[in-house]
């Protein structure tokens, strides 16, 4: 009791929320389970297994599209959308409308109501219903099961005064009876009635309708005013009317207004067109039309166009198209024309095109027109041309003459027009340069599957300056490589900016050896005799030199560089025997110096107190550069160490004396290593005197002694490895450094100076 008040209020806020939520999203249920454009007018619900339309839609909608649905009854909704344009119902479960179906859809134009289940016409309420929809133009009914299309009481009566088009097809309509059906349709233009058993199209009334369409269906007989009442009618459709022909006789079949006429795939025995003299085309093939009288076409003298292809024409005759002043093309193709009368075509002065494929001419024959563009005369059994042939077509641009049994162009066939020849297809064995010398227009050529052997020439061309295009392609072309003329005109026809064909479509027949290959396949070596390597294997040849080539370097580039390692080896290795020579050479020296002063005791007042560190600091600076230093080690010591080589070392002494060179030497020493000071001092003194003083000094009784102090500081400095170091370094420094030398050379001779 308490509870269910409470349940009931429950329901209704979820309806209320529902609702709400239906009217807030407002298109939102029908994009969720359709298909919305961007701006929600265009809604496409088809095949979506609807039984009825889905719920929420908008007035914003101009395209409904809910077709191949299960829809058993019109939507009530529908009528929320007045600005519905398009609406397709087709492929649903209809089978009727209701009187207020279409109510408020003012705008709309497009109803779709094809493939439904309809099947009496009043269950459309087809007085009324169309009325609200004041610009309806096209109404589809197709695919429903009408069964019959009349109009006895009114009721069945189609009534809207916009609909423009109306689609009947496929509704197994038989017949059409009563007063018009179309007499509620005041603005009819088109009715659509193909595929449906129609047997007659009498009772058709409409001061409106323009375009019929009964192709089909099943019409035997046309009688000859029932075109009389659709005074609009343009055009006409009845092909695949199987049994359907035009009578003849005085009851020819009669409208005014036709343009076009489509009677194809039916049974005609006679074009019978005379009771359309405002026809434009007409469209006649696959019929039974045996001949063509005299003035067949003379009361069709606006037509254009004529296609009267796949029927049995046997003959023609010269006025058989007389009074065709306007047509343009005529499709005479798929019959059995065995002959043309030569002037058949004069009487059509504004012809450009004329199909006569497929029928039994056997030769070219002489037509005149002064008109014709394009003859097409392919698959004709012809056998001959005459070389004057073409004279009489005076405008002729393109002839097809393919396909037929053709064995050879006479010489000098002329045309001063004709630009496009279509051989194909012929038995065709030779031309010589006389073939083409009088189509001095000719820019395309085509001779494919031909038997041609011998290679043309350039020279069958020279009076065509415009040739362009030569097809040229399943010949039996006998390929003779060293024949300079193959090469030739191999060049004439593929070289570019003129090239006119493929060069893969020239392909060898024979020598034996060569068939099937293309031209330049079997005559590339003979053509580029210095290529002897095809190209492939050019590239690997190139490939392999560069390896090779690389390898060659990698090696050159490591025995250089083990060669250089090795004169470096042998550079250092020089080095040191140098250094271990001039080693082993002081350690003599020593030794001698051991022995002098084991004999010679020295003067004690020769012996001078080293002095003191004090004495040291007052000592004269040491003016010598680093520089004079190199030069001292590099330049002079050499010369003094070869000497050495020679000289005693008392003759060393002197001539470094008189040189002045280690006394420099020496305040260098000096001042690296101010604790030999002491065995310095006296050479320094020395070094003060000019080189004659020198010599007297010599002969004094201390400058032995003094002498014998060299021995000993050059000793101790080799003790301490400066002298050694100093010299050592210089004879390193010379072999790496030759200009440096050379420099220091230049700067000694400066000095000498
Ligand atoms: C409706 O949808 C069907 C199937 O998708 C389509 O074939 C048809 O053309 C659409 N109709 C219109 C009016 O766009
Ligand atoms: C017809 O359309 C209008 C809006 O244009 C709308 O207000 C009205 O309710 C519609 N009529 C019916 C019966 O839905
Ligand atoms: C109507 O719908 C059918 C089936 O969907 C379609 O084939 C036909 O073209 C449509 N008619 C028009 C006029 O669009
Ligand atoms: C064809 O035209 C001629 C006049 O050129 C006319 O006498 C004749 O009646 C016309 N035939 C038909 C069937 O209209
Ligand atoms: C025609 O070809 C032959 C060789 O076949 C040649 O001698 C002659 O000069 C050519 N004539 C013309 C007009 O090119």
């Amino acid at each position: 009791m308490v509870r269910l008040p409470k349940t009931l209020c429950v329901l209704m806020l979820i309806g209320i929320a529902e609702g709400g939520a239906v009217f807030d999203t407002d298109l939102g249920d029908l994009c969720y389970s359709c298909t919305c454009s961007a701006d929600k007018t265009i809604i496409d619900c088809s095949h979506r297994g609807l039984t009825e339309l889905p719920d929420g839609f908008g007035t914003q909608v101009t395209r409904l599209n809910i077709s191949h649905n299960e829809i058993a009854t019109f939507p009530e909704s529908i009528k929320k959308f007045s600005n519905l344009l398009s609406l397709d119902l087709s492929g649903n479960r209809l089978n009727e409308l209701p009187r207020d179906a279409l109510q408020n859809l003012t705008v709309l134009e497009e109803l779709n109501l094809s493939r439904n289940f309809f099947e009496a016409w009043i269950s459309l309420n087809p007085n009324e219903v169309f009325r609200p929809a004041t610009n309806l133009k096209t109404l589809d009914l197709s695919h429903n099961k009408f069964s019959t299309m009349g109009n006895l009481a009114n009721q069945e009566l189609i009534i809207s005064s916009s609909l423009e088009t109306l689609i009947l097809e496929n509704c197994e309509i038989d017949s059409i009876h009563g007063r018009s059906p179309l007499s509620g349709l005041i603005n009819i233009k088109t009715l659509r009635l193909h595929s449906n058993p129609l047997m007659r199209i009498q009772s058709l009334i409409s001061s409106t309708l323009k375009s019929l369409d009964v192709s089909n269906c099943a019409l035997s007989t046309i009688n000859h005013n029932e075109l009389m009442y659709l005074p609009s009618l343009v055009y006409l459709k009845m092909s695949h009317n199987y049994r359907l022909e035009l009578s003849a006789t005085a009851y020819n079949l009669f409208s005014d207004s036709l343009k076009y006429l489509d009677i194809s795939y039916c049974n005609v025995l006679q074009p019978n067109l005379q009771g359309f003299p405002n026809l434009r085309r007409a469209i006649l093939n696959h019929n039974m039309i045996r001949f063509l009288r005299s003035n067949e076409f003379v009361n069709n003298t606006l037509l254009e166009y004529i296609d009267l292809s796949y029927n049995n024409i046997g003959s023609l005759k010269s006025d058989t198209f007389r009074g065709l002043h306007v047509i343009k093309y005529l499709d005479l193709s798929w019959n059995e024309i065995a002959t043309i009368p030569e002037d058949t075509l004069l009487e059509m002065p504004s012809l450009t095109q004329i199909k006569l494929s497929r029928n039994y001419l056997s030769s070219v024959g002489h037509l005149k027109s002064n008109s014709l563009t394009v003859l097409d005369m392919s698959s004709c059994e012809i056998s001959s041309i005459g070389k004057d042939s073409l004279e009489g077509l005076q405008s002729l641009i393109d002839l097809d003459l393919s396909r037929n049994l053709l064995t050879h162009i006479p010489d000098s066939i002329s045309s001063n027009t004709l630009k496009y020849l279509n051989l194909n297809y012929n038995r065709i064995t030779f031309i010589n340069n006389y073939t083409f010398f009088m189509l001095p227009r000719l820019a395309g050529l085509s001779v494919i599957g031909n038997r041609f052997t011998t290679i043309w020439r350039r020279s069958y061309f020279e009076s065509n300056p415009y040739l362009e295009r030569l097809d040229l392609t399943d010949n039996m072309w006998r390929c003779d490589c060293a024949d300079a003329n193959m090469y030739d005109f191999y060049e004439f026809v593929t070289l570019e900016p003129s090239k006119k064909e493929e060069s893969y479509n020239l392909v060898c027949n024979s020598p034996i050896a060569l068939i099937g290959q293309t031209w330049l396949e079997a005559c590339y070596f003979v053509w580029n005799p210095t290529e002897k390597v095809p190209n492939p294997d050019g590239i690997i040849w190139f490939i392999t030199v560069m390896i090779i080539g690389l390898a060659v370097c990698l090696l050159l580039v490591n025995c250089i560089k083990r060669s250089m390692q090795r004169r470096l080896a042998t550079i250092q290795a020089e080095r040191e025997r140098q250094v271990e020579e001039a080693r082993d050479r002081l350690r003599q020296l020593r030794m001698r110096a051991e022995q002098e002063a084991l004999c010679n005791t020295p003067d004690p007042r020769d012996l001078i107190a080293p002095p003191s560190y004090d004495e040291a600091l007052s000592m004269p600076k040491l003016n010598t550069s680093c520089h004079s230093l190199n030069e001292t080690g590099t330049g002079k010591t050499k010369r003094r160490r070869g000497r050495r080589k020679t000289k005693s070392s008392g003759d060393l002494l002197e001539e470094t004396e008189r040189n002045g060179d280690l006394p420099v030497l020496d305040d260098l020493e000096l001042s690296e290593n101010p604790n030999d000071r002491r065995r310095h001092r006296p050479r320094r003194e020395i070094s003060r005197y000019g080189s004659h003083e020198v010599a007297e000094l010599d002969q004094s009784p201390g400058a032995r002694r003094r002498r014998m102090s060299e021995y000993n500081t050059e000793y101790y400095d080799a003790q301490n490895g400066d002298v050694m170091t100093v010299e050592v370094q210089a004879e390193l420094e010379r072999p790496l450094r030759p200009r440096q030398r050379r420099h220091s050379n230049e700067e000694l001779r400066e000095s000498d100076l």
